[in-house]
């Protein structure tokens, strides 16, 4: 859908997680967030009924602050499978039955608004590049999130290739989130020392693979990166999201005012 919106300088992202559905309302031209975030744990079963209620009582507590935007404003949602033409391709750390959903129509429905979704890494790596620690970053930069899965955005001199899955590597038989992602750690009950074995080999296959300019790591655990990234040998520069764990949210609003020409 394509109407015309009135004019807002905020828009509302939401980070649709494994573990946590957050939002924010974000200011367009700093990438800034206005306020508090506000989080509810992701339901269990995380079906899309169960999980569209749980965006718009995020959506209507945010509505209600002072810095909300026009109450016709899109808003951006971010969902961590693939998304294609607004349709979930995956589920890997959501309820299976969202496989082949149309997540764009389920949630203009429950919000009775325009929406933009798209993958949650991918939102966060164009957050990073526009707002964060890839502004300027020629070449190719790998935003990786270490999260409850791990994600991944690719970015060439700032435009995003959608949807390129790097947690799905298989790495020594094994699917590379199920060994190297922040839940896995704790599933595993590793230290600090074990999971920077994991990450190791995890990033080094990667580097191989793309012989990126940056590496930047998002998700939660990006705010532990002391006990882990002196720990890592690249060849490649690697550091922690500027945005940390708002990267998604802030992505979400961007590319919601950006389809919906709110912003450039
Ligand atoms: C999914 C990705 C998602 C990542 C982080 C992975 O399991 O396949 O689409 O971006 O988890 O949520």
């Amino acid at each position: 859908m394509s109407k015309k919106h009135s004019s807002s300088s905020t828009v509302i992202g939401i980070d649709i997680g494994g573990t946590g559905i957050k939002g924010g309302i974000i200011e367009l031209s700093t990438g800034n967030m206005l306020g508090e975030r506000y989080r509810i744990p992701t339901p269990s079963p995380s079906s899309p009924h169960a999980v569209a209620r749980v965006v718009k009582e995020i959506v209507d507590e945010l509505m209600t602050r002072p810095d909300a935007p026009a109450h016709d404003a899109p808003v951006g949602i971010t969902f961590p499978a693939i998304i294609s033409h607004g349709v979930a391709l995956s589920a890997a750390n959501v309820d299976k039955s969202w496989i082949d959903a149309d997540v764009d129509s389920i949630f203009t429905k429950e919000l009775g608004r325009d929406v933009q979704v798209m993958n949650d890494a991918d939102a966060a790596g164009m957050a990073e590049a526009r707002y964060g620690a890839g502004q300027g970053v020629k070449g190719t930069v790998l935003l990786i999130t270490l999260g409850t899965g791990i994600g991944s955005a690719f970015i060439h001199d700032g435009i995003l290739v959608p949807n390129v899955e790097l947690g799905h590597l298989e790495i020594d038989g094994f699917d590379a989130e199920s060994r190297a992602s922040a839940s896995a750690r704790e599933r595993d009950d590793l230290d600090w020392d074990e999971y920077a074995v994991r990450l190791q080999r995890y990033f080094s296959h990667v580097e191989f693979l793309f012989s990126p300019e940056l590496f930047i790591i998002g998700g939660g655990i990006s705010k532990r990166s002391e006990d882990y990234l002196p720990k890592l040998k690249l060849r490649t520069k690697i550091i922690t999201a500027q945005l940390k764990n708002n990267a998604g949210i802030v992505g979400g609003a961007l590319q919601a005012a950006v389809h919906f020409k709110l912003t450039k």
